[in-house]
């Protein structure tokens, strides 16, 4: 064997030596360039080749050449294993720790507003009242006359009532009522009553119903929103009277604030009933008493009673649009604001936070 391929033996055993102890790509590159780059070992001894003697640069030229190849073949190995090693630290430093304990999911709560909708529905329910939806663009024939709310009452003044294009839907909108006919002039409703004209237009008597949904009012300040929420009542028959009336209303008030409160029932005005009412609940920060540790109660004025509702015996009239004999069929009505009564029972001091977005609101009782 001659020297120069013994060398090539010497130069292959160091190469996988020295490649033992590469660890980076860095080290890896500096080791390539030094047996393959252009100084190298390998090209140092091609270029030497024409300084041998004849007959033993074939076999040194072969030589290096192979050893050229293992040595570009190893390289490669090597490389893919740093890589390797590479990628599976990253893995492990950025994997989840599976024994950690989980973060658990967010509970979401019902928005109170919702919460107190579904207790009012519940309650009378379980008393046999039926559920009515009416529409919240209404026409108004039902906001207003199918109720008796004569043509100059204020609140079909344009300041508290949002009319729809008024123009664009007609060349003259109030000519329709003047010559008798119903007017279909449309407007966002103002309550929930016009619901109680289209269940009387649609059901003979019993009738036993709530009507729950938005009503919508130019206002806008701590106690009124330009849309809330209200749940109309109705109920009809032959012999009802303001005892059925109160009674009704006493369980209901009981049932959704207390069993012991107070109620009372104080004389008042709306046209669609005959003799009106509103319904009074004793105050739920002082307990009726007007102070609280010697403090004026904010909430009440001093009075010790917080009002809740309106209600009433169905005024003839009423029934008379619905088409119903009134000397025959009475019956008694009641409208309560869902806002109100959340925030009575909540301490909820100002209507604007139900509709501010604000999570806690949210949060799970
Ligand atoms: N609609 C009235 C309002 O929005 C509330 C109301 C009062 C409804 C008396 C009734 C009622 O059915 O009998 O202020």
């Amino acid at each position: 064997m001659s020297t120069g391929v013994e060398n090539l033996a010497q130069l292959e055993s160091r190469f996988f030596d020295e490649i033992q102890s590469v660890t980076s790509e860095d080290l890896l590159n500096r080791l390539k360039s030094q047996y393959l780059g252009k100084q190298g070992f390998i090209s140092e001894i091609l270029r030497n080749l024409g300084q041998m003697p004849p007959e033993e640069r074939p076999k040194m030229g072969a030589g290096a050449n192979l050893l050229k190849k293992k040595i570009e073949e190893e390289c490669r190995t090597a490389l893919e294993k740093i890589q390797n090693l590479k990628k599976e630290k990253k893995i492990r430093e950025e994997s989840v720790d599976t024994s950690l304990p989980g973060r658990g999911l967010a509970e979401g709560g019902l928005h109170p507003l919702t919460q107190t909708l579904q207790e009012v529905q519940k309650i009378f329910k379980e008393i046999g009242f039926s559920i009515f939806e009416g529409p919240e663009i209404e026409t108004e024939y039902y906001n207003f006359e199918a109720l008796n709310i004569a043509e100059d009452h204020p609140a079909r003044d344009m300041q508290d009532t949002f009319y729809i294009n008024v123009v664009a839907h007609r060349g003259h909108p109030e000519s329709d009522t003047k010559q008798g006919r119903h007017s279909d002039l449309p407007l966002l409703r103002t309550h929930t009553s016009p619901v109680q004209a289209h269940v009387m237009k649609n059901h003979k008597p019993p009738i036993r119903m709530i009507a729950p949904g938005a009503v919508y009012r130019r206002d806008f300040d701590v106690s009124h929103t330009p849309m809330f929420h209200q749940v109309e009542g109705l109920v009809v028959d032959q012999d009802i009277q303001f005892s059925d009336l109160k009674g009704t209303l006493i369980y209901f008030l009981q049932s959704f604030f207390g069993e012991n409160l107070k109620v009372r029932f104080r004389s008042s005005y709306f046209p669609f009933t005959e003799p009106s009412a509103e319904a009074d609940i004793q105050c739920v920060i002082c307990q009726g008493k007007g102070h609280k540790n010697d403090v004026p109660c904010r909430l009440c004025k001093t009075t010790g009673w917080l009002e809740v509702m309106g209600c009433g015996m169905v005024h003839p009239g009423v029934f008379e649009k619905a088409g119903y004999d009134s000397k025959k069929i009475t019956g008694f009505a009641f409208g309560l604001g869902i806002e109100r009564l959340t925030m009575l029972k909540r301490g909820i001091p100002d209507i604007r936070l139900f509709y501010q977005n604000d999570l806690r609101f949210l949060n799970p009782l």
